[in-house]
């Protein structure tokens, strides 16, 4: 078995497998935030992942990508609908997300939950070479530090959590809340989206554990684990280039005509989650439309929303609802050839993606609740003549970075409604200063800024960060 000095464990490998043009199957990048991450600093540096491969049944063998081992943890059905599904999804997630849906607690979903971990833990264990770090992502693995340390106390532990962590009266709710936060405590250093969070950690190690704790040091036992907080970000020069290739240059004017070259468009991306607010922005621009404050023929809205987590129900009946109140908004005040929403429920690739941040003069990014929102970002890269206003929601990670943006509180339905028309009317001036000034902020706390700050705090001689993030 090949051994690495730094490893990676997370729920997924980041490739989705595929079927090439002559029927062989083909590994591909994958979409979503994580992977999105982590892929510029991993392809730097030799360095392992461990993770789902996507598919049930036996490990597969997925080959190496951009020189970054994949490792494939074997799942099961039932592995899945438990652990994936079950604890993580309709446990963790709505209840980590303010409880905008009810968790569900079911007592074998922790069994799955701890039998998963382990699995995870033993897999790094045995690709870990001595003194190696290893860094635990997100939610679905809170467990793997405290197993890690068990199995290996040479190793340097990192954990970061993607998604937001909840205060601790939504967290006193979980049923097994003692053996996640020692788990997580397992670490050297646990890193958070935003310093609240960080706080609600600490708070919670001190009410449920009895321990000793601050906002940035916990103790445990012999150990001081350090916690901080450490936001996410993008790769904002390659996601500005390719904004600016020929190619999307050519695809934004293409998609512009075929939107029938209106005045305003309106740009929504986001995996179909009812932590993204989606429900709520349909509902403020169906109000918009009615009142006539928003004219179909001056104001194109495109909603793109990727399937996701099909098999878990709170998704499926969101899924219904939205495509019924799209249908219905369509049918009240679209006209022929003219909708008054585009709604594309498809994965496209990054330089598509790039070229609907380039053709929208507003993105409404207006999640409930998000650890950061990585599509916020894309579009400020995307953005490289400083035009473009950013609708940006209070409740998001990314908010607390750009302060510039057109910041809305999305539960409230007219304030929502004020907002979108505030940044569809604003001078371009303003809009122009706004954007400058966040992307001036994301080039300097770009992903690379992001993981030299995280693995600098974990590693303290410096030596991980420094081969990692030198380009
Ligand atoms: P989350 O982590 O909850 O999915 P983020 O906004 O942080 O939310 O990250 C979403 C990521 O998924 C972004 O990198 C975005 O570009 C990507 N993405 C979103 N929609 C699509 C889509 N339809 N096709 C491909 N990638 C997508
Ligand atoms: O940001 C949270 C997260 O779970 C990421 O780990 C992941 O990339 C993204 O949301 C998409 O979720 P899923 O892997 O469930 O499709």
């Amino acid at each position: 078995m090949r051994r690495s000095a730094f490893v990676v464990v997370a729920h997924r490998l980041p490739v989705d497998d595929s079927v090439a043009p002559d029927g062989a199957c083909e590994w591909r990048r994958s979409p979503g935030g994580l992977v999105s991450a982590l892929h510029p600093i991993l392809r730097q540096s030799p360095a392992t992942w461990v993770g789902w491969a996507g598919q049930t049944g036996p490990a597969r063998h997925v080959p190496d990508l951009d020189g970054v081992h994949m490792h494939s943890v074997p799942l099961s059905t039932e592995d899945i609908a438990e652990h994936y599904e079950g604890f993580a999804n309709a446990t963790l997630w709505p209840l980590y997300h303010d409880a905008v849906e009810q968790p569900v607690y079911h007592r074998r979903w922790w069994e799955a939950y701890q039998r998963i971990n382990q699995r995870y833990a033993e897999a790094a264990a045995d690709l870990a070479e001595p003194g190696a770090t290893v860094w635990v992502q997100d939610y679905h693995l809170q467990l793997v530090p405290g197993i890690l340390r068990e199995l290996r106390p040479d190793l340097t532990i990192g954990f970061f959590m993607h998604v937001p962590f909840p205060p601790p009266e939504l967290f006193m709710q979980l049923p097994r809340r003692a053996e996640l936060l020692r788990g997580m405590l397992g670490a050297d250093l646990i890193g958070f989206q935003r310093a609240q969070a960080a706080h609600n950690f600490a708070q919670l190690a001190v009410k449920v554990l009895g321990l000793q704790a601050s906002d940035r040091r916990i103790a445990i036992g012999d150990r001081i684990v350090r916690v901080g907080a450490f936001p996410v970000s993008i790769d904002t020069a390659d996601m500005a280039s390719l904004a600016a290739s020929r190619g999307v240059v050519d695809r934004a004017r293409q998609l512009r005509a075929d939107l029938g070259e209106p005045k305003h468009v309106i740009l929504s991306v986001d995996r179909m989650d009812y932590t993204k607010g989606i429900e709520q922005r349909l509902k403020a621009y169906s109000e918009l439309l009615d009142s006539g404050q928003v004219k179909v023929r001056d104001t194109v809205m495109v909603q793109v929303a990727v399937p996701s987590r099909e098999r878990v129900e709170q998704y499926k009946a969101l899924r219904e609802r939205v495509e019924r109140e799209v249908g219905r908004i369509n049918g009240e005040y679209g006209r022929v050839g003219e909708p008054a929403i585009h709604y594309l429920n498809q994965p496209f690739d990054r330089a598509e993606l790039a070229a609907l941040y380039r053709v929208a003069d507003i993105m409404a990014v207006t999640p409930l609740r998000d650890g950061m929102n990585l599509v916020a970002k894309e579009y400020v890269a995307s953005r490289v003549d400083d035009t473009g206003a950013l609708v940006l929601s209070e409740f998001a990670g990314a908010a607390a970075e750009f302060t510039q943006a057109y910041l809305c509180n999305p539960h409230d339905l007219d304030g929502l409604k004020a907002v979108l028309m505030h940044a569809t009317r604003a001078a371009p001036d303003d809009v122009e200063e706004r954007m400058r000034a966040m992307r001036a902020h994301l080039r300097a706390h770009d992903i690379r800024a992001w993981a030299r700050a995280y693995l600098t705090a974990l590693d303290r001689t410096g030596v991980l960060a420094t081969r990692l993030t030198q380009a």
